[in-house]
């Protein structure tokens, strides 16, 4: 029996996304070009196409074209090798639903290619890095939280650091000795403490509730805490906003205690509802808030750009601290490419438009995720960030349920892996802001629902 046309061409795409022949993001030829390449009908072309789009291995785009859906690849890969009876030999790194990354598709490369492209031939990206960072970068960063976060700050108390661990790494050197307490927030991102306790901090877990961490119970737990490291604007990782008499309580415990409050602002500029909440740091009048901020979600991860600013009586701690850091200076170019995209007004387009794309995404993939509801997973309602809480009420552990998507090809993580205790609350974390259709996020929920129902 002859296989349909449409339908080896259907095979030859997935096949082709397996091997990594066609990459995820890639555009795929129009109906007309790849009719006239195989010198068959348009409709037949159409038909497996159509396919592909229902089943989420492509995602068309109007007029912009038909593109080779995100994280598709690697679930085919490794089915495909499975059913061959083959181990992949390296190791999979599952990006379905992946937390944190930022929608790649909708990242303006070319405009980022020609930042890029023109600061390579000027003559400053070859020079030694600047241990506090490059000085034009420090004063648009300076310049964007003032009008976007209400943070007020000169260039000088903006340090440019590559990523969050080393930006808490840099104020532990100047806020911490080894033995002090640390609050940290339960559940909360594994990587704070890891940092802390790798400088020695005797780490002091506190819960979270709806209105963000408890403050009476930091108090109760270690009042003479030197540090607290919390993320007001929407906590990572269950999305509640830290309320306003928490953040005054946060604020007059630190004045009493002589601490200082570490506010990771890692996603504060995605808020759905309204606008996106003013920082912690615009209530601090005594020098008591260090906000950090990451350049890995409104541009990409692999920048590896963060930055911590610090209250004006500490800069030059700070700078004393930078230039004795191993980590210190990050490459001028990147520095100078993102200070261009900041000066120029991309920084604030792009994150306007992220906005409006996130929250379509992240309700396509809420409804989708309703058929998770008989089986006893709930996604819970917030305003802001880039990923999804599903709240379980199921008889396994969490942990089980994430080993079982993560063996389909899911990035999802267990809910009580954020708590140091690992007693937190039962759930999945899911990344929305790469699915980027209905069909998609409906197929993929159906998977995930499949993968965690089977054993
Ligand atoms: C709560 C929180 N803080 C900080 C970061 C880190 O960002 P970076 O990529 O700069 O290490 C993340 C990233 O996932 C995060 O979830």
């Amino acid at each position: 029996m002859t296989v349909p046309l449409y339908q080896q061409i259907y095979e030859r795409v997935k096949r082709q996304i397996a091997d990594g022949t066609l990459a995820p993001g890639q555009r795929m030829p129009s109906l007309r070009a790849l009719a006239s390449e195989l010198g068959i009908a348009r409709g037949t072309a159409e038909a497996a196409y159509d396919r592909l789009v229902g089943e989420g291995w492509l995602v068309a785009r109007g007029p912009a074209g038909t593109f080779v859906a995100y994280g598709t690849h690697v679930a085919l890969r490794d089915a495909a090798a499975s059913c061959r009876g083959v181990t992949p030999t390296l190791p999979a790194h599952p990006r379905l639903l992946r937390l944190g990354l930022p929608a790649l598709d909708a990242f303006p490369r070319k405009l980022w290619a020609r930042l890029v492209a023109r600061q390579a031939r000027a003559a400053g990206s070859f020079d030694p890095p600047e241990p506090a960072g490059h000085p034009p970068l420090r004063t648009a960063i300076a310049a964007y939280l003032e009008r976007s976060r209400d943070v007020a700050c000169t260039a000088r108390q903006v340090f440019v650091v590559p990523a969050y661990a080393a930006a808490l790494g840099l104020v532990t050197e100047v806020a911490l000795r080894p033995g002090d307490a640390a609050w940290i927030e339960s559940p909360g991102f594994p990587l704070t403490a890891q940092v802390l306790a790798r400088v020695g901090a005797r780490v002091v877990p506190v819960p979270v509730d709806e209105d963000g961490l408890v403050v009476a119970e930091g108090v109760r737990r270690a009042r003479r805490a030197r540090l607290a490291v919390v993320t007001p604007s929407h906590q990572s990782p269950l999305g509640v906003a830290l309320g306003l008499a928490r953040r005054a309580a946060l604020l007059a415990w630190a004045r009493t205690a002589d601490a200082h409050i570490v506010e990771d602002d890692y996603d504060g500029e995605y808020r759905y509802g309204g606008h996106p909440l003013p920082a912690l740091q615009s209530l601090d009048t005594e020098g008591r808030v260090i906000y950090l901020g990451t350049f890995s979600k409104v541009l990409f991860p692999g920048l590896r750009l963060a930055y911590a600013v610090v209250p004006e009586a500490k800069v030059e701690a700070f700078e004393a601290a930078s230039a004795r850091s191993l980590h210190a200076g990050c490459p001028e170019l990147y520095q100078a490419v993102v200070a261009d995209f900041l000066q120029q007004g991309h920084f604030a387009r792009h994150v306007k438009k992220m906005r409006t794309l996130y929250a379509c995404r992240r309700e396509q993939l809420t409804r989708a995720l309703a058929v998770l509801e008989p089986e006893g997973l709930t996604v819970e309602q917030r305003q802001g960030g880039m990923h999804l809480v599903i709240r379980s009420t199921r008889a396994e552990p969490d942990a089980e349920l994430a080993r079982r998507a993560q063996a389909a090809g899911f990035a999802v993580q267990a809910l009580s892996v954020w708590a140091p205790d690992g007693q937190g609350p039962q759930g999945l974390l899911a990344g929305f802001t790469n699915v980027a259709t209905e069909a998609e996020a409906r197929h993929l929920a159906q998977r995930l629902r499949k993968a965690i129902v089977s054993k």
